[in-house]
């Protein structure tokens, strides 16, 4: 085994992020092995990482669940590192903390040395509260996502790690694109469907996107390189734009043109950030962003946040444009009916 050979493994493998950091971590000149469980191995994404030499441990029906503690123990006992994202439930918000209290205690047995945690920008905004009465701190459902998140931070650095590393994702680009643009509770559908985006955040808001596979990069450069990455908290913003500029980029893409996407700014609804995301169906405010369509906070997502993962990171993170322009067969499936 060369120096450098490392067995990973990959929480969400399956996933949008999870899967582009197994593509990488398979590839020269990293060449990890990397193992990891999934609830159907049938899937397309599943088959073609299986095809990649991932290797999906169990039956291909293992959850992140005490019940399947002996299969995961199985899958992780051969690793030295873990990359840990677990998917938020909006129904129980504490199951991904008590999913990371499993996995952790899971991956200390096996001699795991390393772990990488995704967790959200948001939580840079829990850390930093503010006086000034012009920001809003998180309300509601967003707030005790974030807090849930923060608790996952706090079970990983305190996990008693020879290294551990936090990634803080902004907002997804692909939320913009299907399987997300559908599955982020319904709210960005409005894009496609009425070919406007209706939104608490205001027309100089700036918008913190990610690229989830500048995400992947970060977390297999901190996994090359634990010492350099080793107690940090890293917010991973890849572009800045305000929403009529993601807009327009996206609209451009489509063949729409500037213009062709408008938003529908709704600052009068989010007056109250209490109701955030309380299942106000028939509100306008529900609209444009799922859970957190209310939430005023994400004005200044930005504040007080040290982009200081670009200087991590090799090559240049990638924009917007430069997202869709590498996802146009999913902008083309996303958006067929224009
Ligand atoms: N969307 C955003 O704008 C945004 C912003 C900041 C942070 N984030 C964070 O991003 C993370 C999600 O990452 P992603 O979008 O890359 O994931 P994703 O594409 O939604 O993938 C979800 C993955 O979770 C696995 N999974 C879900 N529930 C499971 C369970 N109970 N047991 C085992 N596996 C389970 C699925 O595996 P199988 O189906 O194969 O079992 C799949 O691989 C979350 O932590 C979220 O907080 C998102």
């Amino acid at each position: 085994m060369s120096k450098h050979h490392q067995t990973v493994f990959v929480t969400s493998a399956t996933g949008i992020t999870g899967s582009a950091l197994c593509r990488i971590l398979v590839a020269p000149p990293f060449n990890y092995t990397v193992r990891s469980t999934t609830r159907d191995r049938s899937t397309p994404i599943a088959q073609s990482l299986t095809a990649l030499g991932v290797q999906f441990i169990g039956d291909g029906t293992i959850s992140w669940s005490s019940a399947h503690e002996e299969t995961l123990l199985e899958a992780t006992k051969p690793c030295t590192k873990l990359f840990l994202c677990l998917l938020p439930n909006l129904s129980d918000l504490s199951e991904a903390p008590r999913q990371a209290s499993l996995m952790i205690r899971l991956a200390k047995q096996a001699g795991i040395t390393q772990v990488v945690g995704m967790t959200s920008l948001g939580v840079f905004m829990l850390e930093t509260p503010t006086t000034d009465q012009s920001r809003f701190p998180p309300s509601g459902l967003f707030k005790a996502h974030l807090q849930a998140q923060s608790k996952i931070e706090d079970i990983i650095t305190t996990g008693g790690f020879e290294s551990w590393t936090i990634l803080r994702p902004g907002f997804l680009m692909a939320n913009f694109l299907e399987p997300k643009l559908s599955s982020l509770h319904g709210g960005l559908r409005e894009i496609r469907d009425d070919k406007t985006w209706t939104t608490c955040l205001e027309p100089h808001s700036k918008l913190g996107l990610t690229d989830h596979v500048d995400i992947a990069r970060l977390a297999a450069s901190a996994f090359f390189a634990p010492g350099k990455f080793h107690g940090r908290e890293l917010a991973v913003v890849s572009d800045v734009l305000t929403v009529q500029e993601v807009l327009d980029v996206l609209g451009e893409k489509i063949g729409l043109g500037p213009g062709g996407l408008e938003p529908v700014y709704i600052a009068d609804e989010c007056a109250s950030g209490k109701e955030t995301g309380q299942g106000r169906e028939s509100s306008s405010a529900v609209k444009g962003g799922g859970f957190f369509a209310k939430e005023r906070c994400l004005r200044n997502m930005l504040h007080g946040v040290d982009l200081e993962a670009k200087s991590t990171i090799a090559g240049p993170l990638v924009s917007f444009g430069g997202f869709l322009e590498r996802e146009e067969q999913v902008v083309n499936e996303t958006y067929t009916h224009f």
